[in-house]
C-alpha cells in the first residue's frame, strides 16, 4: 500500500476506534466478529511428527484427540498490517544472520558476553518464550539452561515431550545487567526478532513463561495471576501465558497450576496426560 493510501486507512480507523469500534482492523481471520462465527482456521500441519513423547511408557501422541479448538479471543493491540511485515522466504538462519554477531542495537550489549538467540526443532509444533537470558545463559549463548532452565526442561519432559522437539526463545537475547527485566526500549528494538521467529516456526501454540513474555507479546499488561491458563491468539498462533519457572523456584506452590496449564498446552496439541503411577 502507498503512504497515502495507508494514512487515509490509518485515519480511518482512528475515527472507528473513537467510536469504540476496533477488533475490525485485525485481518479477516482473525477478527472478533469471524471468530465469534467460525471455528479458528486450523494452522497447516507440520511435514514431519516433532512431538516426540520423552518416554514413550508413560506417554504417547494421541492418534484420535477429541480436542476442539477453542474459539480464541483476540488481542486487541495485534497491528492491521502484522501480515505486512512477514518476510518473504524468512528463514531462521536469516533472522539469526540480521541479528548479528555483534549487535549494538541497545544498550544491552554493552555487559552481554553472548547472544542467546534460541534453541530448539525450526518446526516445532509447540515455542515456549522467556524473558531474556540470565547467567548461565549468557555464558553458553543458549536459552533457559541454569536452575530455571533445569525445571523448564522437567516441565516440557512431564509434558511427554523432548527438549529438542520444542523451541525455547526469549523476548530480548541479551542479558540484562543483575537479571533485571528488560526496559521497554529494549523490548521494543529486540522482539521483532522474535515475531520473525514465531513467523517462520508458525507452532500450534505458545506458551509464554511469565508476564514480560505475555506483554510483549500481546502488547497489554494485566496480571499473571489473572491470565495465566487462558488462551489467546498472537498473529493467528494459540497463546497461553503461565509462571515463570524461576518464579515457580522461589515459590512452589504454584507447580499445580503450572501443571493445570500445561495440560490445556497438551490438550490443545493431542497429547495424552502422562498415566498416574
Ligand atoms: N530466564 C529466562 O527468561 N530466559 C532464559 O533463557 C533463562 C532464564
Amino acid at each position: 500500500m502507498n503512504p497515502e493510501g495507508r494514512a487515509r486507512v490509518e485515519a480511518w480507523l482512528e475515527y472507528f476506534n473513537d467510536l469504540g469500534i476496533s477488533d475490525f482492523c485485525l485481518d479477516r481471520a482473525s477478527s472478533a466478529v469471524e471468530a465469534a462465527r467460525t471455528p479458528v482456521e486450523p494452522i497447516p500441519a507440520a511435514p514431519e511428527p516433532l512431538l516426540r513423547p520423552a518416554r514413550v511408557a508413560s506417554s504417547v501422541v494421541d492418534p484420535n484427540p477429541t480436542h476442539v479448538a477453542p474459539v480464541l479471543p483476540v488481542i486487541k493491540s495485534a497491528s492491521l498490517f502484522a501480515a505486512n511485515e512477514r518476510i518473504e522466504g524468512d528463514t531462521l538462519e536469516k533472522i539469526r544472520e540480521d541479528i548479528g554477531e555483534n549487535c549494538r542495537r541497545c544498550k544491552l550489549c554493552e555487559q552481554r558476553n553472548k547472544i542467546v538467540f534460541g534453541a530448539g526443532h525450526p518446526k516445532a509444533e509447540l515455542v515456549f518464550v522467556g524473558e531474556g537470558p540470565g547467567h548461565d545463559e549468557d555464558m553458553q549463548g543458549l536459552p533457559f539452561v541454569g536452575r530455571a532452565g533445569k525445571l523448564l526442561t522437567q516441565m516440557i519432559e512431564a509434558m511427554g515431550l523432548c527438549r529438542d522437539a520444542v523451541y525455547i526463545a526469549n523476548v530480548v537475547k541479551c542479558r540484562p545487567p543483575q537479571n533485571r527485566a528488560p526496559e521497554p526500549d529494549e523490548i521494543e528494538t529486540c522482539s521483532p526478532f522474535l515475531y520473525r521467529q514465531l513467523a517462520v516456526i508458525r507452532p500450534k501454540a505458545v506458551v509464554c513463561l511469565g508476564a514480560i513474555a505475555f506483554q510483549s507479546l500481546t502488547g497489554t499488561k494485566p496480571s499473571m495471576s489473572r491470565i495465566r491458563g487462558q488462551w489467546l491468539e498472537f498473529r493467528g498462533i494459540p497463546l497461553l501465558a503461565t509462571y515463570h519457572p524461576a518464579y515457580l523456584l522461589r515459590n512452589p506452590n504454584a507447580k499445580g497450576d503450572v501443571w493445570e496449564d500445561l495440560k490445556k498446552v497438551m490438550a490443545h496439541l493431542g497429547l495424552k496426560l502422562p498415566a498416574k503411577r
